[in-house]
């Protein structure tokens, strides 16, 4: 081995180790991040007046059983500010303003309470036109869930939202971006 040969293999190591630190600090942020997104959407819960103690309970056990909680009680206890920051993971597709344009998705203005696929400027797949109805909160719901599973066949790349009360916080959203406000759905029971 030569000085050149020593340099080369140094060099080589010192890389190797470079990229495996990025590695660490870049899995760290996104660990991170999804921490902070968590304690803000816990800090709004808490927070929300129409939050009874039974329906905080009830949340706390929704996490850890799944399902527990209607998708009334959700919307009920949920933020527009929240789902707003959770449509950011829909602008690479989407545009939400009053005729604004479409993309590689429909632009979703008033989409809510209206029609399937209404959006006379988009070329829908045939999975999603095909299928008629409205999107109401249940439908909007399964579909945020899992794109693929609520309408085999949709073109919407978008592995979907596991949390329950993030969904309903975006379609919270969803609703206020519109010309009419459709009436939310009632909690008794
Ligand atoms: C990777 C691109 C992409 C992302 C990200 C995406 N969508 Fe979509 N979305 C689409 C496409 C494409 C369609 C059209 C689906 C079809 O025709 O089958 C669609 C359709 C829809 C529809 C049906 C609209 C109608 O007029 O019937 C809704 C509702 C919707 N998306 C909501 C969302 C929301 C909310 C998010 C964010 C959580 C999101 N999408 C994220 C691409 C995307």
């Amino acid at each position: 081995m030569n000085i050149y040969d020593i340099n080369r293999f140094a060099a080589a190591v010192l890389g190797t180790i470079l990229f495996v630190i990025v590695l660490i600090v870049a899995g760290n942020f996104i660990f991170e991040v999804d921490e902070l997104e968590r304690n803000a959407f816990g800090e709004i819960e808490t927070t929300t007046p129409e939050a009874t103690a039974e329906a905080g309970a009830e949340s706390g056990a929704e996490a850890e059983a799944g399902g527990a909680v209607s998708l009334a009680a959700l919307l009920a206890q949920g933020s527009v500010e929240a789902g707003q920051r959770m449509a950011k993971r829909c602008t690479a597709c989407h545009t939400f303003e009053k005729g604004g344009r479409n993309g590689i998705g429909p632009n979703l203005w008033g989409m809510l309470g209206s029609p399937r696929a209404a959006n006379d400027g988009y070329k829908y797949s045939g999975a999603l036109s095909d299928l008629g109805g409205d999107w109401g909160y249940a439908e909007l719901d399964a579909f945020l869930e899992k794109p693929k599973s609520a309408v085999p066949g949709t073109k919407m790349s978008f592995a979907g939202i596991k949390d329950a009360q993030d969904r309903a916080n975006l379609i919270l959203y969803l609703r206020s971006v519109s010309d009419v406000e459709l009436p939310l759905p009632p909690t008794g029971g």
